[in-house]
């Protein structure tokens, strides 16, 4: 229904910024505040799954963290997959859409990541009953990104404004923590949730694209995200531990 009125927007974004930019050595917080999550938590071995990985950039943070683990990364984007693959040639890589397949073999994981992916996306329903599909029983699904704590699923669109031909873009949906527990509670799964909010832990200054979040000051938040669209850039991340699948 949703689709017919606002078509499925473009997100262009990504390949510009990961393939110009290189966090490998200098990794995102919320990768810190993810790992930080799971210290303690995991076997010394076993398997990990990310799902919109970009270039890697997370999975040579992990591989550092936890050597004992193999890693494979799925993304949309072949030019994407292409450079995590010469930048991390021990691990696997491969181009794969979450919204219909996440992945070709049946293969489960102990840990699967999905950051920062499902706002570009118009609906969850799928993508979360694909990522859910690849954890293994016991086993963890990380999903980061913005949620809104009301009981509201916003779509939104932008347009760089002096761009006359672009078309509408996406990348910043949020999708309600009630519509998250909803559809999860739907599947046939015993699971255990726990959000935790992220907090920026210091000041990043606005750059020429203003579709890159900044921090300002406010009453609450010394370092507030914020992006050009007029929106609060609120950061959480939900696990979702997978005790057992329910039926078959
Ligand atoms: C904002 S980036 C986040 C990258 C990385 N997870 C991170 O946190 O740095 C979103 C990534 O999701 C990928 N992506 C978008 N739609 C996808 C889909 N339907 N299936 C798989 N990956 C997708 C994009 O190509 C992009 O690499």
């Amino acid at each position: 229904m949703v689709k017919k009125i606002i078509p499925q927007g473009e997100r262009l974004a990504d390949k510009a910024i990961y393939l110009h930019e290189d966090r490998y050595e200098g990794p995102k917080e919320i990768f810190k505040f993810i790992a930080g999550m799971l210290d303690g938590k995991l076997s010394t071995t076993g398997k990990m799954l990310d799902v919109g990985c970009a270039t890697g950039e997370l999975i040579f943070f992990l591989k550092k963290k936890f050597p004992g683990f193999s890693f494979t990364g799925i993304d949309v984007s072949e030019s994407l997959i292409q450079r995590a693959k010469e930048k991390i040639p021990s691990e696997k890589f491969v181009c794969s859409d979450i919204l219909t397949k996440p992945f070709k073999s049946r293969e489960k994981f102990d840990v699967v990541f999905c950051i920062g992916v499902l706002s570009i996306l118009d609906e969850i329903d799928a993508p979360l009953k694909n990522l859910l599909s690849c954890v293994k029983g016991d086993g963890t699904l990380i999903v980061a990104g913005m949620f809104n704590d009301e009981p509201i699923d916003v779509l939104m669109r932008y347009k760089p404004a002096a761009e006359e031909s672009s078309k509408w873009l996406t990348g910043w949906n949020t999708f309600s923590t009630y519509s998250y527990e909803r559809i999860l509670k739907s599947m046939p799964y015993d699971l255990e949730l726990e959000w935790s909010g992220f907090r920026m832990p210091y000041q990043i200054k606005k750059g020429p694209d203003p579709m890159r979040s900044w921090t300002i000051k406010t009453g609450e938040n010394p370092f507030q995200q914020v992006n050009g669209a007029c929106q609060l850039v609120n950061i959480k991340v939900l696990r979702v531990r997978v005790k057992r699948k329910l039926r078959p």
